[in-house]
């Protein structure tokens, strides 16, 4: 979703919001732009396009001042275009902001303000608030914004500055984040921390209603009350050069390859020989909960889906998973005997942040999985798992998915031990072999990206291509299947083996490529019959397996074998090839890998 970027220094303004904006590029892609105020004199450039298209713009350009405001677009009202670009202005240029998220109401707001004689040039639900600030000012920006809240309905994140009122950045979080760096003697403005981390790792995090005002010496947070907030610093534990490709030619490929590390730190913050270490479970824990609610949206939705499978084997626990888009608006049953888990990376995705809204008005306990420990969804929840996989860069998430199944596998283990489900010695056995994943991560990649490479040059010509398995391998299959759709833009559909007959076989002919997942020893032998299905139609047959989970190769055309391990814990695995099949078929494809087409990484908006 967009990113917001601003700056209130010394150094020259526009050189620091074109490199945040470079970092915050994952947040949108399809145009970008700034303003820099040098005394009174406010400058404004904006472009359609990827980055680079304003860096031309600009070539011959130098912007003089050292506060500015900048924004990278995902566009959500009106099309990708140099008008409907950021940052926007009134009718006498006096004001200049940018925005992320939604104005609900700006129609009825932009009527009202056309009305008293306001003319636009954008077709942007954000024009209307920098005509609604030029109509409302009265003394000064922090009652405007006060105003402005009150007329405005939807959730949003905004920054803004005043040709009258130089060295002030003024922001507004209503629903959507942002974060304020602090520096020396300079002060930073983004929508998220890894966009700063080259310049600061402490940080003054905003919450819902509150405004701020920025300048070079000092920060001033602002209460929805109009009170002034105390606010702790937030240390961030990443670095900056976490968000460099180091030598890879993706950030895609840099985090498939992290993944053994990323293991091995979730790992070995949670579990030891001993015992899973999640000690603020068993405050939130009671003996009264008798279901999980897991909601989630894109990958940590399907990691959910796993995590459904790995609870409910052993804890013993009946699981819901439920996209939380959906569950928002749902009839549901949730009670205070509900724990409610909500898995995200960026812990701000919008949907899965009003859904844990929703469940705690119920009286849910809630629990968060997430990348971001001071992101909203964090801070909102009883208990937070931190997946620690550092910043994810690429907008196919892969890592961050990875440890969220590690994630699961080590609440199941601890849900187990509270509920009693397992003995003392099968507790142990499971921790042993939790342990022992990362290096099984390593062989996997080491053993399988040659032959994924290969396999991607099949399927580079294919019109669809289908993926199955059955329970677990079903969820770990449709994984697979987003990833490849959302970098490849090959039509991909992923179903439960014993399904695809009911309908979907119709598409299968000579040369369509099936991907089937075995992992789960018992469950083998059924989706080899419902591969013979496929055969008989002359369709090919890749399968990705668990070393030593079927005896015969017959009706497969590929078989890319991971190591063997326990049922339970195949998907850290199995994910690995599915993974490097979307990477590499993309590659050949030439796609733009880490920032595919109409996505981004992070979605505040409904
Ligand atoms: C976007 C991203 C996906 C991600 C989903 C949920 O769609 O492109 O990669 O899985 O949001 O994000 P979250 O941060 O909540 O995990």
């Amino acid at each position: 979703m967009c990113g917001i970027i601003g700056c209130a220094g010394r150094k020259k303004a526009q050189e620091f919001l074109m490199q945040g904006l470079k970092k915050l590029e994952y947040r949108g892609y399809d145009s970008a732009g700034l303003a820099v105020l040098n005394g009174d004199e406010l400058k404004v450039v904006k472009a359609e396009g990827e980055l680079n298209k304003l860096a031309e713009k600009l070539n011959s350009r130098s912007l003089e001042g050292s506060l500015g405001i900048g924004h990278t677009r995902w566009a959500t009202h009106g099309i990708p275009s140099d008008e409907n670009s950021h940052p926007h202005q009134d009718c006498q240029e006096r004001f200049a902001l940018v925005h992320n998220g939604i104005i609900e109401n700006y129609q009825e707001l932009q009527e009202d303000l056309e009305a008293q004689g306001h003319t636009f040039s954008s077709d942007t639900d954000t024009e209307v608030l920098a005509h609604l600030i030029e109509e409302i000012y009265e003394k000064d920006m922090i009652s405007s914004l006060q105003k402005l809240k009150e007329k405005t309905t939807g959730s949003y994140a905004l920054a803004v500055i005043d040709r009258k009122n130089p060295g002030k950045i003024y922001a507004l979080r209503q629903d959507s984040p942002l974060v304020i760096g602090l520096g020396e003697k300079e002060n930073y403005l983004a929508s998220d921390m890894p966009a700063l981390l080259n310049v600061t790792s402490e940080f003054k995090i905003l919450e819902d209603g509150e405004m701020a005002v920025i300048d070079s010496e000092n920060v001033r947070i602002i209460s929805a009350d109009n009170q002034t907030v105390k606010r702790a610093i937030f240390k961030a534990d990443w670095d900056a050069e976490m968000v460099e490709k180091k030598g890879y030619e993706h950030f895609m490929l840099k985090e498939i390859y992290e993944q053994p590390i990323v293991a091995r730190r979730i790992l070995g913050e949670y579990l030891d020989e001993y015992q899973v270490k999640i000690p603020e479970l068993n405050d939130i824990w009671d003996k009264d909960i008798e279901r999980i609610m897991i909601t989630a949206c894109g990958t940590a939705y399907y990691a959910g889906l796993v995590g459904k499978h790995v609870l409910a084997e052993l804890a013993h626990l009946p699981v819901e998973v439920e996209i939380a888009s959906e569950l928002r608006y749902q009839r549901d049953f949730l009670t205070e005997n509900t724990l409610v888990i909500v898995v995200s990376q960026s812990g701000e995705t919008a949907d899965s942040l009003a859904a844990l809204k929703k469940a705690q008005a119920k009286g849910c306990k809630v629990l968060a999985i997430t990348n971001t420990p001071g992101s909203s969804i964090a801070r909102s929840s009883d208990v937070v798992i931190n997946i620690m996989a550092g910043p994810e860069i690429a907008v196919a998430s892969t890592k961050a998915y990875l440890a969220m199944l590690i994630a699961f596998y080590l609440l199941a283990l601890k849900l187990a031990e509270l509920r009693e489900e397992l003995s003392r010695k099968k507790l142990a056995v499971h921790r042993r072999e939790l342990l022992r994943l990362p290096e099984k991560i390593t062989a996997t990649l080491n053993r399988v990206e040659k032959q994924c490479q290969k396999i991607a040059d099949y399927l580079k010509d294919q019109q669809s291509i289908f993926f199955i398995g059955r329970n677990l391998d079903y969820s770990l299959s449709l994984e697979g299947a987003l990833k490849l759709k959302e970098i490849s833009y090959l039509h991909a559909e992923s179903y439960p083996a014993g399904e695809l007959k009911h309908g979907t076989l119709a598409l299968v002919e000579e040369g369509v490529p099936v991907i089937a997942i075995m992992t789960q020893k018992e469950l083998a032998p059924k989706t080899l019959s419902n591969i013979k299905e496929v055969t008989a139609r002359n369709g090919r047959v890749i399968a990705v397996v668990s070393g030593g989970i079927i005896t015969s190769q017959e009706d497969l055309d590929e078989v890319i074998e991971v190591p063997l391990c326990n049922g339970l814990w195949a998907g850290v695995l199995t994910v690995l090839p599915l993974q490097l099949l979307a990477y590499h078929t993309a590659k050949i494809l030439g796609r733009s890998i880490d920032k595919p087409r109409n996505l981004a990484k992070s979605v505040t908006v409904e």
